[in-house]
């Protein structure tokens, strides 16, 4: 049975005593509910790893960063590898996110060298695809969703893809208010499993979580994570706040 997962994308956001604060009050929050098959991540800067770590080990979610370089090591001043995140025991990265994507001129090159990189250092990409609003307007949303995981995750053998979590997360959602509708993103992730599904095996395709981001709520959760193939969120803003972080978490 596929994993259901609620990962909080911090982006830059916090620092360090807030940080600290949300995490703690999010591993005590978590101590009250039952988990059940779901498994928590947090994301938060790369500069607040260690300290979520630390409250990881007694806690119970998992960690993740938000980006990674796409080279090993060397003359990257500012990067950080995934052997580095790997050594701080990180155990998942988000990777192609829209706003890297978009603000860091990632291009599907990149991304897939990230992909096979994280994976070399054990880490679990969740990878993220999604159209901007004009390619959903002009009917082209499939295609593009389509590209982004041919070009940047389809290289892949099948038991490399399976470490893999894949996030849709329409760019016209995020950060806007306005979240896919339940339908829209069932739409989405059904024909992402199908891509799986076809590109590698049935099993592999039922297998893989597939995530909703882009202005999920604890409103508008329980009606998207009721979709069948909607395996849980990665969650922006309402990442920030440990009790709606925690209400989004029980929305299963
Ligand atoms: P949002 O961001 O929930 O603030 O829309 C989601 C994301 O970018 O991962």
């Amino acid at each position: 049975m596929r994993k259901k997962i609620v990962a909080g994308n911090w982006k830059m956001n916090k620092t360090f005593i807030d940080a600290e604060e949300l995490i703690s009050d999010i591993a005590d929050l978590l101590e009250e509910i039952d988990l059940g098959n779901t498994e928590v991540i947090i994301c938060p800067p790369f500069l607040f790893l260690e300290i979520a770590t630390d409250i990881a080990e007694e806690a119970n979610y998992s960690v993740g960063a938000q980006n990674m370089s796409d080279q090993e090591a060397g003359a990257f001043t500012g990067e950080i590898s995934g052997a580095m995140l790997a050594s701080m025991e990180v155990e998942y990265c988000i990777i192609g996110h829209s706003e890297r994507r978009k603000y860091h001129h990632e291009t599907h090159e990149m991304l897939a060298r990230k992909i096979d990189l994280a994976l070399t250092h054990s880490i679990r990409p969740i990878f993220c695809c999604g159209e901007i609003l004009a390619e959903r307007e002009a009917g082209m949303h499939m295609e593009i969703v389509k590209k982004q995981l041919e070009e940047s995750l389809f290289h892949l053998n099948e038991t490399e893809l399976s470490s893999v979590v894949i996030a849709y997360e329409p760019v016209w959602a995020i950060g806007t208010g306005v979240n896919a509708t339940a339908a829209q993103a069932q739409e989405m992730h059904a024909y992402i499993r199908d891509l799986v599904k076809t590109r590698y095996s049935q099993q592999i395709a039922f297998e893989t979580s597939i995530l909703y981001g882009g202005s999920c709520n604890s409103k508008n959760a329980k009606e998207l994570f009721a979709q069948q193939d909607v395996d849980g969120g990665l969650i922006g803003g309402a990442s920030l706040d440990a009790s709606e972080f925690i209400r989004i978490i029980q929305s299963f």
